[in-house]
């Protein structure tokens, strides 16, 4: 047989991957519109394998960003090539692609019934995580699988994740984490969410409703039954160098000389200092969660403030439970939730704006 080749897709190949995904799959076809914006996508590697000069498969992998887990979104062989070691080959590719690109984990959902594909995945040293029933368009349920591509796995938190319901609950989602982790018997639900975010919230945004800022969350947090300390790098009322409506800002700033006093009243540590990773490892290693604002930008590509809540580490990784699940992408819960995020990469998405604002929320158990 000649030697397959192996090279990135182009959109010339999208009639051939076309061709290919429907010779392969029955249903929950990937479009010739899905292949152009996946291979034209900075955060999707597509790697298309030749024999003889035509493309004989190809393995798609979507790299979320702010996050150190690869996705294998696709892999196929063409029929008539299926059988001679071709997709194991291209998997090889898929992993060597995720490590370059730092991650730590590739992980990917198969047809429960797709009994070749998971022999391939088991042999290669995939471990199976999850099952998601009612996955695909035919109702047929997904397992999910994950290999580790390098250092050692992570020990997991066994803090539950809440997918925020609404554009501007990020923070709130976070507290809602952190209290089913602390207090027995709290069950997160949007009700609860949308009334932590009116008790924590001071953030206008550019319209629209707005976010939260950290000593809202605080004083929210200490209302609701748990401790909680800030570490903020910026003294002072926060988030407000875009605000041009000077009533908007006039509402911001009272708001927030508020939660500040409230915050002092409920004698809340505020320590004003720029955070460092190993101020937010003593806090995980002494049991605390850590909420923590990052910059959008980093994560999906919007100058907005947003919150994620730090459950565990390893010694290269902060694992993180991201509560915005971007559904326009085919993630699911899977993809925010215990994501390991390269020291350097947390430290650099861990800040806010032009003055590089870092804020920390430590949230714990109350012991009186
Ligand atoms: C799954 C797929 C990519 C495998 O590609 P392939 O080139 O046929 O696979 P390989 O020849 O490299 O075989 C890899 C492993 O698959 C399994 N396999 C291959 N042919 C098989 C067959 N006829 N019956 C059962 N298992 C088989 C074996 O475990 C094999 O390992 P081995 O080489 O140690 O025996 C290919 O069958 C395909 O495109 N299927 C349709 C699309 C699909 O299901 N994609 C996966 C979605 S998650």
């Amino acid at each position: 047989m000649m030697q397959p080749g192996f090279r990135d897709a182009t959109p010339s190949d999208i009639d051939a991957l076309v061709r290919i995904e429907n010779a392969a799959f029955e249903s929950d076809r990937i479009s010739r519109r899905s292949f152009r914006l996946l291979i034209e996508r900075d955060t999707a590697e597509t790697k298309v394998v030749t024999l003889d000069g035509q493309v004989a498969g190809y393995v798609m992998v979507l790299f979320r960003r702010g996050s150190g887990v690869a996705r294998l979104y696709s892999i196929a062989v063409a029929p008539e090539h299926a059988g001679r070691g071709i997709g194991r080959r291209l998997l090889e590719v898929a992993e060597k692609t995720a490590y370059d690109h730092g991650r730590l984990f590739l992980r990917l959902e198969v047809r429960e019934d797709n009994a070749r594909a998971i022999a391939l995945y088991e042999s290669r040293g995939y471990r199976r995580f999850g099952r998601h029933s009612d996955y695909y368009a035919d109702h047929s349920s997904a397992l999910r699988f994950e290999k580790l591509l390098r250092g050692a796995p992570p020990a997991s938190a066994g803090v539950p994740h809440f997918e925020q319901t609404a554009d501007f609950t990020c923070g709130p989602a976070c507290l809602m984490m952190a209290m089913s982790a602390f207090k027995p018997g709290f069950v997160p639900d949007p009700v609860m969410e949308i009334r932590l975010w009116r008790e924590a919230t001071t953030v206008f945004m550019m319209s629209g409703p707005g976010g939260c800022e950290p000593y809202g969350l605080a004083v929210t947090a200490c209302e609701h039954g748990l401790a909680a300390r800030i570490l903020v790098s910026i003294d002072g009322p926060l988030f407000l160098q875009s605000v041009r409506n000077a009533e908007k800002r006039r509402v911001m700033e009272l708001a927030q000389a508020d939660f500040r006093a409230r915050a002092e009243a409920q004698a809340i540590s505020v320590e004003i200092a720029s955070f460092t990773l190993d101020d937010i490892r003593a806090g995980l290693s002494r049991g605390e969660l850590v909420a923590v604002l990052v910059s959008g930008y980093m994560m999906f590509g919007k100058k907005v403030p947003h919150w994620v809540l730090a459950i565990g580490a390893d010694a290269d990784h902060i694992f993180i439970h991201d509560p915005w699940v971007e559904e326009e992408r085919g993630e699911t819960v899977a993809d925010a939730a215990n994501i390991p995020v390269p020291n350097a990469l947390f430290m650099s998405m861990a800040q806010f704006g032009r003055e590089g604002l870092r804020a920390a929320v430590f949230l714990g158990k109350r012991t009186q």
